[in-house]
């Protein structure tokens, strides 16, 4: 049995304890906390609690009297909870008896700083409360931005259920490639990403009476950059409420740089949360996860478990774990409900995780960092933090951006654990060591402007006049590399020319939303003519989650299927072609099904085309299609991603980068692994155990002469090699 001693790098290895059931066989992971796991009443372990020794038995009773004394512990009855109406959870939010004071200082002051406990009322009341105040009149809206797209649907969803409406209509929200909003729309939930993108087309917000910045705290690019564009609005749209809100103690922060607005801070209580370390490093924090979680079913009494993944794979795995475990357990343990969550989950599976948990069960839900702050789900007692999260890193050397695994930060791990305390004391499991913790992490989150690319976000301001972005005044500036870097890719990417002003490209650029070099690609179609090719590439390629589906059991035949799509000339085409065969076989489930093709992945690909397709008049771009030149819509991918070139350098046997030699290899899912060209562009580049580029295509050196010369005449040499 593999899983036999891979957890055991934690702690002391000989007084580790084990639960022995039908061959299956896991080890303590916080032995201090969670003993007697032998005594448990699970089917055939009885006869051994039998022939207990005394020392067992006394530490036995010992463990008794804990549980007493936590059932004294105060907590609110699950069960009232439970059968409370809609008004009375709303009343029994925290912000609930601030409703006046709040609406008060609204109505006082321009911009407003709220501070309050995740989970006390701020994105699902304050803008039912400011839209029964009155602040919708003369058709403004009241807008509520959020950090994720799946806090922005959940929370719409919850608003218009708590207020008896169907979505779409008096609640909305507006996501990228998707408006579920409506003219009678009064309160709008939306990710801070679109709201920079309204900007655009119409910098005074003229539609808004109340703009709310909501998880402030999580210093995303797009909400940073909201603040200095609101900070200028407010000056001349003096009707114009604004207000931050944050679940954070960093509020003076905002304050400050809002010319010392006030803060309004919602009294709230958290309970106690003991924590609890791993003596030793956690080799598998999956794992380590899993195991924790059957061990807090076994021993602990009843209460939800939450537990800190960073994504999605991770997510299906400890599932995939945590189900095979349960499975040789006794049927005497009580039920445990195990729910994913994570950005792509399909929304009826993630309406799942607010359903209360039936009496006697316990729900474990394996979430990413959605749940540290964005999304409250009641009744949680148990956190289990991996004190990992899936972030974008920039790497200001290689010039490249990638999606990593990451430490958290200590203010990240403490809210975490947090989550276990809002309705009585609670406990959190870290999978790492106090001295991770003390020494190894940072204390705050760096703000994502100081660590990702941010040509996008340049692109767009410079569209709206502001010519100084070095010079700016960030509430925390990006450094100066960065800000140098993304403007050194406008330029070559002609979006500026040479006097860092927007070109008329450029300007186009801005428009579509979706990354720079994304969008030079969809241009560049339309000189090459495959406007329609090109379009359905990037809808391909902006699916997030996988397009090809490969169950473990039937591996050999989907990877069989995935072949019968392969394009010899690179992924993109390879994703064209299932494109395609989908439309012609009239956009069936079925043929998904039958060709092991996410059916969802697809519908997502048709809505985001979709959306480009209604673009394109805007800027100035006709369809064109050409699905049999291969070689034009490879010139228009390259005009785009010219600076994603890898070359194979025969000496070392591997590719390099153009841009900064870097040893890169092709992702292994690639249909280009048997004969490797010399010259590929790729999409992305994944940090795995090596970098590895993700969907690539060959081509030919030459062109990239002919699509980017001022970027590569002085590498003539090289490059017609
Ligand atoms: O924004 P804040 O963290 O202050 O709290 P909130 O998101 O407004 O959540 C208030 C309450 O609504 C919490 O108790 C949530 O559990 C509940 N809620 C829910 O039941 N279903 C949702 N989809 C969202 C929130
Ligand atoms: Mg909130």
């Amino acid at each position: 049995d593999q899983r036999r001693g891979t957890s055991l790098s934690f702690g002391a290895r000989d007084k580790a304890k084990r639960c022995q059931e039908t061959e299956k066989e896991y080890n303590l992971v916080f032995e201090d906390e969670i003993k007697f796991i032998k005594s448990l009443p699970l089917a055939g372990t009885r006869k051994k609690t039998e022939k207990k020794t005394k020392e067992q038995k006394k530490e036995e009773d010992s463990n008794q009297e804990e549980d007493e004394e936590e059932k004294e512990e105060p907590k609110v009855s699950e069960f009232k909870k439970k059968t409370m109406t809609i008004q009375e959870v709303q009343r029994s939010l925290s912000v609930y008896p601030c409703r006046g004071s709040l609406l008060a200082a609204i109505e006082e002051h321009q911009v407003l700083i709220i501070e309050g406990e995740p989970g006390s009322g701020k994105t699902t009341q304050i803008p039912q409360y400011l839209l029964e105040h009155g602040y919708c009149q003369d058709g403004k809206k009241i807008v509520c931005t959020q950090p994720r797209k799946v806090a922005a649907m959940s929370v719409a969803a919850r608003v218009a259920e708590e207020m008896g409406k169907k979505l779409g209509n008096e609640v909305g929200y507006s996501i990228r490639f998707e408006d579920c909003t409506s003219e009678q729309t009064k309160v709008k939930y939306m990710t801070d990403g679109m709201l920079l993108r309204e900007f655009l087309v119409d910098p005074s917000l003229a539609g808004y009476s109340v703009i709310m910045i909501d998880e402030a705290h999580e210093r995303t690019l797009h909400t940073d950059i909201l603040f200095v564009l609101l900070k200028d609005i407010i000056r001349f749209r003096p009707d114009l409420k604004l207000l931050v809100s944050s679940a954070t103690l960093d509020s003076a922060k905002f304050s400050d740089f809002f010319n010392a607005a006030p803060i309004f801070r919602i009294p709230g209580r958290r309970y106690p949360v003991h924590i609890y370390n791993t003596r030793s490093p956690e080799v598998n924090y999956i794992e380590a996860a899993a195991i924790t979680v059957l061990q807090i079913h076994i021993t602990q009494q009843l209460g939800d478990i939450l537990v800190f993944l960073t994504g999605q794979e991770e997510i299906e795995a400890c599932q995939e774990m945590l189900t095979e475990h349960i499975k040789g357990l006794s049927s005497k343990i009580q039920e445990l409900l195990i729910l994913p969550f994570y950005a792509n989950l399909p929304s009826d599976m993630q309406a799942k995780i607010f359903e209360p948990t039936p009496p006697g069960a316990r729900k474990v839900i394996l979430a990413t960092n959605i749940a540290e702050t964005s999304l409250t789900i009641d009744g949680i007692s148990y956190v289990i933090d991996s004190g990992y999260v899936k972030q974008n890193y920039f790497n200001v050397r290689s010039g490249m951006e990638s999606l990593v695994v990451n430490p958290i930060s200590q203010s990240s791990a403490n809210q975490r654990a947090g989550r276990a305390g809002r309705v009585r004391p609670g406990k959190c499991f870290r999978l790492y060591t106090q001295w991770t913790f003390e020494n190894e992490m940072e204390e705050n989150t760096i703000p994502e402007i100081q660590r990702v690319n941010i040509g996008n976000v340049f692109l767009q301001l410079k569209s709206l006049g502001i010519h100084d972005l070095i010079n700016f005044y960030y509430l925390d500036p990006p450094p100066a590399e960065t800000s140098k870097l993304a403007l050194e890719q406008l330029y070559a990417l002609k979006a500026l020319n040479y006097k860092g002003e927007l070109t008329s490209m450029g300007r186009k650029m801005a428009e579509i939303p979706v990354e720079p070099m994304m969008a030079r690609m969809i241009l560049a179609a339309d000189q090459h003519k495959v406007v329609e090719e090109i379009l359905t590439i990037a809808a391909m390629l902006s699916v997030n989650g996988d397009i090809f589906y490969r169950p473990k059991d039937k591996a050999i035949q989907a990877d069989e299927a995935r072949k019968n799509f392969f394009h010899p000339d690179g992924d993109h085409l390879t994703l064209m072609n299932v494109y395609n065969e989908w439309v012609g076989a009239e956009y069936s489930q079925q043929w998904c099904n039958e060709v092991f093709i996410q059916h969802r992945s697809m519908k997502r690909a048709r809505d985001i085309r979709d959306q480009l397709v209604g673009l394109m008049e805007r800027v100035e771009v006709q369809l064109s299609t050409n699905p049999g030149d291969s070689v034009v819509i490879r010139k228009a991918i390259t005009t785009g991603y010219f600076y994603h070139v890898a070359h194979f350098s025969k000496c070392g046997g591997m590719y390099e980068t153009v841009q900064k030699s870097q040893t890169v290899t092709i992702h292994p899912q690639s249909c280009l692994t048997e004969n490797l060209p010399p010259w590929i562009v790729y999409h992305e580049l994944m940090m795995t155990t090596k970098e590895s580029m993700c969907n690539v295509i060959v081509i030919d050196g030459k062109w990239l002469l002919e699509v980017a010369p001022h970027y590569y005449k002085d590498n003539e040499e090289d490059v017609r090699n």
